[in-house]
């Protein structure tokens, strides 16, 4: 059932959450499924509503640093970048303490840290006194949803409630950054603040983690080690970037089951059926803001292939381009 986040009902949700229920919810980010972070009973629902494996750790969202400092040990270096970049889209990953159950952290000994900024999330964060597991909404493997009813279609009948706060600011998944070791922080996934923006706050530069394979037994210790992620049902095909706006080498191959996806309205562009852009001018962030609505839509109209142009590789667009290869790997 979705819900409008008036104030009773966000109290009705934080005494769902108070009994161990877990719920969707809005962040700047994606939508969420949160539950009781320092509650084993609370977090396995999480895993089994998704159809996750347990190898794979969840986030954990806390109101503020000093909610941080109760189940982690954070360092200067997340001290500088909290400063810079919290309440906000940035996960961090930090040794953790006895109060998070193994579940969480798939058994590792570090624990993945965020403080969101969405007000919804807030207020549920500001009614209760533990901190919020929350993986992304969607059945394991899938698109993340960026708006109420991409919850409600694809999990709605394996959960009681999820508040509705409209679509997501951002609409891209968290940037994540390790930071066990205070010498060498590392990217494990490209998001919303860009790999600079960190450096420049750090003062020296980071590096970006190479993709290992999972063996599907150990824990993940980097998100999207299973490389087809984020993917939905239709094939993604991938264009090069600046390729839409010639009108060739596409517009033939489309077909009624198959859309094209462009990052701006293409030159050429006079009603041809099953061409979309995802921002008027090609600004990355209306991209991202746009991206995974327009993909769970064109999913739920049963298109069985999606050509998508890749972006350019400033800001945002390094993650852009990295959910995007995800969407297309087959395996
Ligand atoms: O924007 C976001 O980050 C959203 C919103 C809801 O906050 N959450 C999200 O969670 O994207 P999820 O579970 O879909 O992706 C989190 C990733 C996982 O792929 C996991 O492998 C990684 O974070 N992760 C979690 N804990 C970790 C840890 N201790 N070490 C390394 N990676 C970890
Ligand atoms: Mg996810």
């Amino acid at each position: 059932m979705i819900l409008e986040a008036t104030s009773d009902n966000i109290d009705y949700c934080a005494g769902l959450l108070q009994q161990n229920e877990i719920i969707g919810m809005p962040t700047e980010t994606v939508y969420g499924l949160a539950g009781n972070a320092l509650e084993e009973n609370s977090v396995r629902k999480i895993f089994q509503v998704k159809g996750r494996p347990l190898i794979d750790p969840l986030i954990v969202h806390c109101l503020h640093l000093k909610a941080v400092e109760l189940i982690a040990v954070p360092n200067d270096l997340v001290h500088n970048l909290a400063k810079a970049f919290w309440p906000g889209p940035l996960t961090m990953i930090i040794p953790k303490n006895k109060s998070i159950p193994d579940m969480v952290t798939a058994g590792l000994n570090s624990v993945a840290v965020r403080v969101p900024r969405h007000p919804i999330f807030r207020s549920v964060l500001e009614r209760i006194d533990f901190p919020l597991a929350a993986p992304s909404a969607n059945p394991f493997g899938y698109v993340s949803p960026t708006l109420a009813e991409h919850i409600q279609r694809t999990l709605g009948n394996k959960i009681k409630v999820i508040l509705d706060g409209g679509p997501c600011k951002i609409g891209l998944e968290s940037t994540i950054v390790d930071l066990r070791d205070p010498k060498i922080p590392v990217i494990l996934r490209h998001g919303p603040i860009s790999s600079s923006q960190i450096s420049n706050c750090l003062g020296f530069p980071v590096r970006t983690a190479t993709t290992g394979k999972s063996d599907g037994k150990t824990a993940q210790s980097a998100p999207g080690q299973l490389t087809r992620h984020y993917s939905p049902k239709a094939k993604v095909d991938l264009l090069e970037h600046g390729s839409t706006q010639h009108e060739n080498p596409i517009v033939p191959s489309l077909n009624n089951a198959t859309a094209l996806v462009c990052n701006k309205k293409p030159d050429w562009y006079t009603d041809q059926p099953n061409i979309y852009w995802l921002s008027e001018t090609g600004n990355p962030d209306e991209i991202a803001h746009n991206l995974f609505n327009l993909i769970q839509k064109l999913d739920s109209q049963q298109f069985q292939k999606i050509g998508i142009e890749r972006v350019q590789t400033e800001g945002i667009g390094s993650a852009i381009n990295d959910r995007l290869e995800r969407a297309a790997a087959k395996s």
